[in-house]
């Protein structure tokens, strides 16, 4: 009996240490910080939650690029949300109250869903430094470099290219930290995750782009300046979305001399720079579920015409939807006068919505 009484405690605390590990993402609760927070003093890092001890370091050393780290965590949840708005898992949980000890377990554990939110959250982190140095919010750093190749006839290199390399940089720097604690959880998911935050990365630098400036008589276009820069968030987002819904189901096993995730199913080649993994099958998600991290979707708009994942059909998992209406006000029989004003009537129109059973 008396040693049982020492065995609870010590299973309490195995699973409070389990618990804690690997909340590789926690930093994103720094999206709570007061708007009006301008972070230029080192006290102020105090004020930023979820950061691990070398992130916070990072802050007190470099207070101007923190400024951009914040935003940067506040363009992963709006992201996420857009992205994810017509699925079932619509991304709700990475906006956890500040005072939270941990993400939900669709988040917490090894699944397909963290696997999204690593890359993604890697790639904005870098996205949002880049740019910051392109439009000298960041004065640590300048326009990227000038391209080395010779430009095509009618074309030539100027603007201020974002600087990827110094964001891929001091975003790896901050947003891997947590996975490069020596005790920060289980092997098997400090590599899923650094992993998926590598696959983000390279998402980003496949989304360097050329883009030109027309110059010439009255647009003609004569010239043209062009300069790498970064597509918008949105559309590496849809990039990541895609890789998410064709994850690759990982195991931790040995191959070769170290313990490595080898595909579950085909494990005869190692995982590919390329593909998101994830080593834990999520819920489906239908119905709500504590345990797998689940809100479910009874109430979720649905739509009745779609064919797609926000199909009603797919969306309610086959439990069916009760219509309402909705009465839209919109700008109607606008005309225009000479000159320079436009004058429009409020029409109103009833339209049918559909939510979930
Ligand atoms: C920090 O920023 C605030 C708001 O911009 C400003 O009022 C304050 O003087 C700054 N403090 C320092 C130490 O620069
Ligand atoms: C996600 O879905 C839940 C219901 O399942 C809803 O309450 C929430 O508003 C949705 N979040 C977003 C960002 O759409
Ligand atoms: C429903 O889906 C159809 C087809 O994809 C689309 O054209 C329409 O705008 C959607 N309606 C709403 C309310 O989102």
């Amino acid at each position: 009996m008396r040693s049982s009484s020492h065995v609870l405690p010590l299973g309490v605390l195995t699973a409070l240490l389990l618990s804690q590990v690997c909340s590789g993402i926690k930093w994103l609760s720094i999206s709570h910080a007061p708007a009006s927070l301008h972070i230029n003093q080192t006290q102020h890092c105090k004020l930023l939650p979820g950061m691990v001890s070398s992130q916070a370091q990072l802050c007190r050393s470099n207070l101007e690029l923190m400024q951009t780290i914040v935003t940067a965590a506040r363009e992963v949840k709006k992201t996420c949300q857009k992205t994810f708005s017509d699925m079932r898992w619509n991304c709700s949980s990475i906006d956890i109250p500040i005072d939270a000890p941990k993400y939900r377990p669709d988040l917490e554990r090894g699944t397909r869903e963290a696997a999204f939110v690593y890359a993604l959250s890697a790639a904005t982190i870098s996205h949002t430094i880049a740019r910051a140095c392109t439009t000298g919010d960041l004065r640590q750093c300048t326009c990227g470099p000038i391209p080395a190749q010779i430009p095509e006839p009618g074309y030539r290199w100027g603007g201020c290219a974002d600087n990827l390399q110094y964001g891929l940089i001091m975003g790896s720097k901050f947003s891997d930290a947590p996975m490069k604690m020596k005790r920060a959880g289980s092997h098997a998911n400090k590599l899923m995750h650094l992993h998926n935050s590598e696959v983000g990365r390279q998402a980003l630098r496949d989304a360097l782009v050329m883009k030109c400036k027309c110059h010439g008589v009255s647009g003609s276009c004569s010239i043209r300046t062009c300069w790498r820069g970064l597509q918008d968030l949105r559309e590496i987002a849809m990039d990541l979305k895609i890789k998410y819904l064709s994850a690759t189901k990982v195991v931790h096993r040995p191959l070769g001399t170290r313990k490595q995730l080898v595909p579950k199913d085909i494990d005869i080649r190692p995982v590919r720079d390329n593909e998101l993994v994830y080593l834990q099958s999520s819920s489906d998600f239908c119905t709500q579920s504590e345990k797998l991290g689940s809100i479910g979707t009874q109430d979720r708009q649905c739509n009745k015409t779609s064919l797609g994942s926000d199909s009603c059909d797919l969306m309610c998992c086959g439990r069916g939807y009760n219509p309402y209406t909705e009465k839209l006000v919109e700008r109607c029989h606008c005309k225009y006068h000479w000159c320079c004003y436009v004058t429009c009537k409020k029409c109103e129109r009833i339209v049918e919505r559909y939510v979930c059973k």
